[in-house]
């Protein structure tokens, strides 16, 4: 048998026997109701969704009402769903429906996927309930659900992976019964293949999915690989003469340019740099700090020098400690400054 006849019928099959088929939006072919369901859910839970969608269709039962309220009470309603770009996008769209299509749909996966806020895979749901159109979805769920049965042993969020996945997506999907099966896809991503957890027992797919059959189910989707971020570490000579620390502004270019940073490098070699003589030297415990392409461990150093000390350097500057943080400084620098003031204390 064809892989994609065993992997839709038995989801299809499933689908029907175990699957949702109470929920709000399914007892409706109305564009306008499916469209606002898939939006809501896009980024959020069907429990969470539930009395929002109830809501939202008691103040803005069709399309023309929503296109003709304000947009700041379409937002009031979406207040506690989160991504408020899905309100706006949503009244949007209902505006040019109305403006430009005379309050008519388009009927297929295409031309639904070019209105404001309708991706590929919501595009696909829509066409798919409301027209019965034969199209794919590809949200997060199903990513999970086919890299799992296919093994599909790359990050799916790369380009040529995500193009794998819909044309598997595409060549999935089953002659008739568009509507069980898309339904049974989001089914068994919400209830049975979770991410953590996955009850394989009950699953229609369990005999053919690969993951399930070596094991290796948490081993899919593939997460991104966290490239490894280099580790430095410098020592930076925090001279006091217990009123003031001694500052030198960096060279335009480069890490913190143009910045005002203590003096970085061995003591001794600081110290003879700067032709000054040490009284004291105290280490400070370390301080990280991640930037985007390295991490630092800055290794303070607190030398104390006396109140006459002379500057021989250009671009070396006396700044009082008590301004000192507030002087153009980078913050980890920031951060050892208001150190060495509190021990001046
Ligand atoms: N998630 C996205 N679309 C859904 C739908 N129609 N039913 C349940 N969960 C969904």
């Amino acid at each position: 048998m064809p892989e994609q006849v065993t992997f839709s019928t038995r989801l299809i099959a499933w689908q029907k026997r175990a699957g949702r088929h109470d929920l709000p939006w399914q007892k409706t072919r109305d564009p306008y109701r499916i469209w606002l369901s898939e939006i809501m859910l896009q980024q959020t839970q069907v429990t969470t969704v539930i009395p929002y969608y109830a809501r939202f269709l008691v103040s803005f039962p069709d399309l023309a009402a929503l296109a003709a309220a304000p947009v700041e009470r379409v937002i009031e309603h979406w207040a506690g769903l989160g991504y408020y770009a899905r309100a706006r996008n949503l009244h949007r769209c209902a505006r040019q429906l109305v403006a430009v299509n005379a309050a008519n749909w388009p009927k297929n996966e295409e031309a639904l996927g070019e209105l404001p806020g309708i991706g590929p895979s919501t595009a696909a749901a829509i066409a798919a309930f409301a027209f019965g159109r034969r199209a794919a979805i590809l949200d997060g769920n199903v990513k999970r659900v086919l890299c799992r049965h296919f093994a599909i042993d790359e990050f799916p969020g790369k380009t040529a992976v995500d193009r794998k996945l819909w044309a598997l997506a595409r060549g999935l999907l089953p002659a008739t019964d568009i509507e069980a099966y898309t339904q049974g896809l989001m089914d068994l991503g919400a209830t049975l293949c979770t991410r953590s957890r996955p009850n394989c027992l009950h699953c229609p797919l369990a005999e053919t999915c690969i993951a399930r059959q070596q094991g290796r189910q948490a081993e899919f989707p593939v997460a991104k690989a966290r490239v490894t971020i280099p580790e430095r570490r410098s020592t930076f000579i925090l001279i006091s003469d217990g009123r003031r620390i001694l500052l030198e502004r960096r060279p335009p270019s480069g890490l913190w340019g143009g910045l005002l940073v203590p003096p970085e490098g061995e003591t001794n070699q600081v110290l003879a740099r700067l032709g000054l003589t040490l009284q004291n030297a105290q280490a400070l415990p370390p301080l990280r700090h991640a930037f985007t392409h390295f991490r630092l461990t800055l290794e303070p150093v607190l030398c104390r020098v006396d109140e006459s000390t002379q500057l021989g350097e250009a671009g070396i500057e006396w700044v009082d400690l008590a301004q000192a943080a507030d002087a153009g400084v980078p913050a980890p620098i920031r951060k050892l400054l208001m150190r060495v003031a509190s021990a001046a204390d």
